[in-house]
């Protein structure tokens, strides 16, 4: 039988660190080493597993680790790459919004341990994308592309980071950027459609978690590819995907279309 990946848990008390704990109790592949959270948490000390009480002191973590899943802020992941690299851990990165240099210094990290990046973690959304690419290739430049997405009213910004990578995807497979192929607009007298165009729509409404579909029309057809997330377990199984596919790996970069073999 394959060995137990042990994980350590960044941002244990968040709420992408509380799905991890639970999906990977739920997974007899992986346990849980180790869970962290910032010194002076409240949650220090507390339980986060069976025989496991959320902690501060990364190396500490790290000895008794295989992998490091981070879900926390930028300038927390940074951290948590730096003692990986010094400890020799392979380390899977969830959290959003890094700055470019930032990103560098991900990719830098990557020449001594193994690191899974993937601002979407989701299997589905990746299984998707792979869908979007395959299709925008074949249909080629005939195909008007519309891609729709709606989130929940608290969302503040559009279209969504996942849209405008589909929309990315599906104009990069035709040979356009979607610079040159992006319309975010349509309202009054707006012409007949262009051709080669990517177009946007979006929708603001309730507690939705996130829907997405690429549409590609033709003479006499159509295509819709949808994707709807019903919570943030979704991201959780990716993660747990991730650190399975870390078996055995000690250095390079690698995202989610690596992890489920797409490439
Ligand atoms: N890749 C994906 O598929 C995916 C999915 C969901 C969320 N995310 C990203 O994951 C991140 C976390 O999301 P969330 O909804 O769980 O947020 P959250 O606010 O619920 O949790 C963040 C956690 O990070 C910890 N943290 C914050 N600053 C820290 C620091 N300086 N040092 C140590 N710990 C620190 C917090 O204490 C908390 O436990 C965000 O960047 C979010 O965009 C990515």
């Amino acid at each position: 039988m394959a060995a137990v990946q042990r994980l350590c848990i960044a941002g244990a008390g968040g709420r992408m660190g509380r799905m991890l704990i639970e999906a990977a109790l739920a997974d007899p592949a992986l346990s849980i080493g180790a869970a962290l959270e910032i010194g002076g948490s409240p949650l220090l000390g507390q339980p986060a597993a069976p025989g496991v009480a959320i902690g501060a002191d990364i190396p500490a973590a790290l000895q008794v680790c295989d992998v490091l899943i981070d879900f926390t802020r930028p300038e927390a992941t940074l951290a948590y790459l730096a003692a990986c690299r010094r400890a020799h851990r392979n380390i899977i990165i969830g959290t959003t919004g890094f700055t470019p240099e930032q990103k560098h210094e991900i990719e830098a990290a990557a020449a001594d341990i193994a690191v899974v990046f993937a601002p979407s973690m989701s299997m589905g959304v990746n299984v998707m994308m792979k869908l979007v690419e395959m299709a925008a290739r074949t249909l080629g430049a005939d195909a008007d592309i519309e891609v729709h997405e709606a989130h929940h009213k608290m969302k503040v910004d559009a279209p969504s980071g996942t849209a405008l990578k589909l929309g990315e995807i599906a104009a990069r497979a035709r040979g356009q950027t979607l610079e040159e192929a992006g319309v975010y607009a349509r309202h009054g007298l707006t012409g007949e459609r262009k051709p080669g165009s990517i177009g946007f729509s979006v929708t603001r409404a309730g507690d939705i978690v996130g829907d997405h579909t690429v549409l590609f029309g033709g003479v006499g057809e159509r295509i819709e590819i949808t994707h709807r997330s019903g919570s943030r377990a979704n991201f959780a199984q990716g993660a747990m995907r991730a650190a399975k596919f870390l078996v055995g790996k000690n250095k390079g970069l690698y995202d989610m279309q690596d992890v489920l073999g797409l490439k």
